[in-house]
């Protein structure tokens, strides 16, 4: 057996009657049919790290052509080359993909945000954004439905916005071309577009720092008022020195948040991973109990929880790889973490 290991349990299958449970791939690995083989049997629902982001999908070439040629400054154009592979895969295999993410001030190209796709033109008027915001949000939610009916079951639309400190937005090319409610908008186009069985989730981190989680719950709640979106999506980027109390607590308020037609809003965990200081078995132990601890928060909540997704599956692919964050090592096999939730 190339990855993994034989008669281990099944994530997918432990957590069955709760939640899905997922894993973020990367490009390479979807190339890799056994490793693709092994994440299916621990996995029933995928996410791209970077290849539905923005500036993997926006084509700023073809984009500035659009422009030059119809003199329409909203014109948008993608391209969907990237992230092909894994909707491909996921149609074969009969599994589930989250679309990771819409809208976000990172990895979006500057010359997104510019007249005529130039960095060194204007800034775009608030207008023109909007129809850019739009164009590009219908595209990517139309042609991913048309060609893969059903594989995309939810989506990240709005990635991070929540400021670091204050009670307030983070400042962005979004805050500063389309203002404050570049939010709402994304969401109000996201509900235009996605097919019904669609669910809409913002995404952030750091929820359980008490300033950030108020904010988070702002956001929620003025989208909640507008009737555009069904969850949120817990990050999860954790270390064994994180605060379990304050993360219980954050879930605990969030989870209080009800949309318009009475039902609890809808929850996931969309990025775990948990970093250790070194790679040392008493290091192990702990990021083992920290597991097992985080996951009795989300057995709690499990009613409201869509799908528990960890970032990556192996500690060597991770992109925090010298905190060995993960459930799997380097060789693919089970850590103390992975037994800690499975057993
Ligand atoms: C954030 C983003 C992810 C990814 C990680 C770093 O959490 O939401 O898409 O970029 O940072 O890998």
């Amino acid at each position: 057996m190339k990855y993994g290991k034989a008669g281990i349990p099944s994530l997918k299958e432990v957590y069955a009657d709760s939640f899905d449970f997922g894993t973020a791939v990367v490009a390479n690995e979807v190339l890799d049919t056994d490793r693709m083989e092994f994440y299916k049997s621990q996995f029933n629902i995928f996410t791209y790290g970077n290849e539905m982001k923005p500036d993997s999908l926006i084509n700023i070439a073809a984009c500035k052509s659009a422009v030059r040629k119809t003199g329409d400054e909203t014109a948008v154009e993608v391209k969907f080359d990237r992230c092909k592979p894994l909707l491909e895969w996921a149609a074969q295999n009969g599994v589930k993909v989250h679309g990771h993410t819409l809208i976000w001030h990172s990895q979006t190209p500057e010359q997104f945000f510019h007249e005529g796709y130039n960095s060194t033109s204007p800034l775009c008027s608030r207008e023109v954004m909007l129809g850019r915001m739009e164009n590009y949000i219908r595209q990517v939610l139309t042609w991913t439905e048309e060609h893969y009916p059903g594989v995309i079951v939810s989506w990240d639309v709005v990635n991070e916005a929540a400021a670091d400190s204050g009670r307030q937005l983070r400042q962005s090319n979004w805050t500063k071309v389309v203002g404050e409610d570049f939010i709402n908008r994304a969401f109000e186009y996201a509900r235009k577009y996605a097919a019904p069985h669609v669910k809409l989730f913002y995404n952030d981190y750091n929820s359980e720092m008490t300033m950030k989680n108020l904010v988070i719950r702002d956001i929620l709640s003025s989208l909640i008022a507008d009737g555009t979106v069904d969850g949120y999506g817990f990050q999860s980027h954790y270390s064994t020195s994180s605060s379990l109390f304050y993360i219980g607590v954050a879930w605990d308020t969030v989870a209080k948040l009800t949309l318009n037609d009475g039902t609890p809003i809808r929850l996931r965990v969309s990025e775990l991973d948990v970093g250790i200081p070194a790679n040392t078995e008493s290091n192990w132990k702990t990021q083992a109990r920290f597991y097992e601890d985080l996951f009795e928060i989300y057995r709690k909540h499990a009613d409201q929880i869509d799908a528990v997704h960890t970032w990556g599956t192996t500690d060597d692919l991770s992109w925090r790889r010298e905190n060995y964050p993960l459930l799997f090592d380097g060789q693919s096999q089970p850590k103390l973490a992975f037994d800690a939730i499975t057993d």
